[in-house]
């Protein structure tokens, strides 16, 4: 039996992943250093996946457990999750996030160069498109990194492309994810970082809703949107963490490397997404306007049908919801 390694599984997409491969009696191990994640996340996806999770407490730097890891596993394939995501902190401190993530992606790929392992798909961002010259955005579009973060994921996808070049027989998906928000619908895991420093909209709601803040922030009313605020291609986990399964089967089955976009195809703003949180909750959600961010774009959303066509993978759920997952998983948790 085929075994997959998830590097940072415990996350908010590498937990429901997990979720996913479990349900289709996949086998996966996984990898994590709890930096962003809640330690009970272990017992949650146990109970969603009625079974003992091997995982390693391993930071992804480490090579040489990295190595043993693979082999005492026989793992088949990866999914690399583990990196520092925030924009906003990214521009704050550059080096870690050059640090964790080119540098953690380099170790796990020199781990997999050693043992022979050539299966391999990565998290990457709509962020690499920067502001974008069109959208729907297609994978052709330019590469543009406003900040760290994004420069970060497509450094590692020029590594990704150049290893590709240099050696056929491996097989490489980057998947761009656009904005996932909403939850499993056991109501037991969900989008609940450990950092206080989420630029994230739906966890921040979150915290509004559950009175840990006080209003959210909107950065900017003054884009050239609908209604001012910034549009973003929203996309439910379970739809985003489905299409980690669909490819992995066509690494599976196909060498060489491809960039997917994972989004819905809709472009969604900032205040349509508080109004339908706030109409699926009851409760009202204080904001306050601020300055843009550095580092934001106005509009991005996706052009998924590369994936829809090569990996016959589809977006389901809709802004509703998605509101009503993200809800759900507040009330059954208090958090
Ligand atoms: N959530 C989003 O909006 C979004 C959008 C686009 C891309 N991504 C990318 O998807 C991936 C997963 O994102 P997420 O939202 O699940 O993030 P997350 O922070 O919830 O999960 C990342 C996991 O990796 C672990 N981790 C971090 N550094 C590590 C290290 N050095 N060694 C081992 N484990 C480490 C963390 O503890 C955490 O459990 C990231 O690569 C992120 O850049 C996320």
């Amino acid at each position: 039996m085929t075994c997959t390694l998830l590097t940072g599984g415990f996350g908010y997409i590498g937990s429901h992943t997990a979720a996913i491969l479990a349900e289709n009696k996949q086998k996966f191990i996984i990898l994590d250093n709890f930096i962003n994640c809640k330690r009970d996340v272990v017992a949650r996806l146990e109970t969603i996946t009625n079974q003992n999770i091997r995982f390693y407490e391993v930071d992804v730097r480490e090579t040489e457990s990295l190595i043993k890891i693979i082999n005492e596993n026989k793992v088949s394939s990866v999914i690399h999750f583990a990196a520092l995501k925030s924009v906003s902190d990214s521009l704050m401190r550059p080096l870690d996030y050059y640090e964790v993530n080119v540098k953690g992606t380099i170790s796990l790929l020199q781990a997999m160069k050693c043992t022979g392992l050539k299966r391999f798909l990565f998290s990457s961002t709509a962020a690499v498109y920067g502001e974008p010259d069109f959208c729907p955005i297609d994978e052709k579009h330019k590469l543009n990194p406003l900040n760290p973060y994004a420069q970060t994921k497509i450094i590692i996808e020029k590594i990704l492309e150049d290893i590709s070049k240099a050696d056929r027989e491996w097989s490489i998906a980057c998947l761009r994810y656009f904005n996932p928000i909403g939850a499993h619908n056991s109501g037991l895991i969900g989008d609940d970082p450990l950092s206080v420093e989420n630029s994230n909209l739906m966890p921040e709601m979150i915290k509004v809703v559950t009175g840990s803040k006080n209003y959210l922030n909107v950065f900017g009313d003054d884009y050239e949107t609908s209604d001012g605020t910034g549009v973003r291609d929203y996309i439910h986990i379970m739809d985003l963490s489905k299409a980690h399964v669909t490819a992995l089967d066509y690494i599976n089955k196909n060498n060489g490397i491809n960039f997917f976009n994972i989004g819905t195809g809709e472009g969604v703003s900032v205040l349509e997404l508080i109004k339908t949180f706030e109409k699926v909750s009851g409760l009202s959600i204080p904001i306050k306007i601020s300055n843009r961010r550095e580092g934001d774009c106005a509009v991005c959303f996706a052009n998924p049908k590369k994936a829809n066509d090569i990996l016959k993978w589809k977006s389901n759920y809709d802004l509703y919801k998605m509101c009503n997952s993200a809800w759900e998983f507040v009330k059954s948790n208090k958090i």
